[in-house]
């Protein structure tokens, strides 16, 4: 929670000084109350701030996706002062979120937004949002044991719901394999585990896509703002596969 007069100034209304003459004199409001007092605290990540009447610019929506580089902390900061994701944002002033987690060493897609609903809806476990990644295993992996993580494995936490896997590319020289696999849960972990399930340990993971949204021209290290469209078609991607509930019972524990 902050002041009130330091969250305007922050978001570029004005000086602070100038900020609090806006708060006594009438012109600002806090969920959708007039507030003339100067001492009140406000959190800008949730409370809605109107100064005459317009949002104030912390409060407008942001959108990102990043390629995330391995041995980055998914995570806006790190106590023992690792590299985290938000220090490749340069030049986003909002307070972003990662939506959901990519591992350490795992590279690739990751959202951030400064909305949380939005970030709720993406990751709420009923909405089944399909990640694809490009895991690149240890061994020439066989085509039965393809089916079996398609089928779903059993982890410490339950039996994995149906996937989609194939193979991306076969490299018999040196004894790994890279397979395409489409995950429809969010368990921590996940796809490493699968793969530990089966004997064959991932040398390399990295996320291509999340739902409709993929990683492609994206250069590692970089990030993008997210198109309207981008955005709304995570969020209809998100509501159908709460309404369906083919994809629900698909996932069984
Ligand atoms: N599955 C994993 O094992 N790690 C990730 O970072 C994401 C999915």
């Amino acid at each position: 929670m902050e002041r009130l007069q330091k969250v305007l100034a922050q978001a570029g209304i004005a000086s602070r000084r100038k900020c609090e003459e806006y708060i006594t004199s009438g012109r600002v409001m806090v969920n959708d109350v007039l507030v003339t007092e100067l001492g009140t605290k406000v959190d800008p990540t949730v409370d809605v701030i109107l100064v005459d009447g317009r949002p104030i610019r912390s409060q407008s929506k942001i959108y990102l996706m990043l390629n995330k580089p391995k041995g980055v902390i998914t995570s806006a900061k790190d106590p023992e002062g690792r590299k985290v994701v938000t220090d490749f944002l340069p030049g986003v002033k909002e307070r972003v979120y990662p939506v959901g987690r990519l591992d350490y060493d795992t590279e690739g897609l990751l959202i951030l937004t400064n909305d949380g609903e939005f970030a709720n809806l993406l990751t709420h476990p009923k909405h089944h949002i399909p990640r694809t990644y490009h895991a690149t295993v240890k061994g020439n992996i066989h085509g039965n044991v393809l089916d079996k993580l398609k089928a779903g494995v059993k982890l410490e936490d339950g039996m994995t719901a149906p996937a989609e896997v194939d193979y991306h590319d076969i490299n018999p020289d040196k004894n790994e394999t890279v397979v395409t696999i489409t995950i429809f849960e969010g368990r921590n972990r996940q796809v490493r585990r699968m793969f530990e399930a089966v004997n064959h340990p991932v040398i390399r993971l990295k996320r291509v896509m999340f739902g409709s949204l993929g990683l492609t021209g994206l250069p590692r290290g970089k990030y993008r703002k997210l198109l309207p469209a981008e955005v709304k078609a995570l969020r209809e991607e998100a509501l159908a596969a709460a309404a369906e509930p083919k994809s629900s019972q698909n996932v069984q524990k």
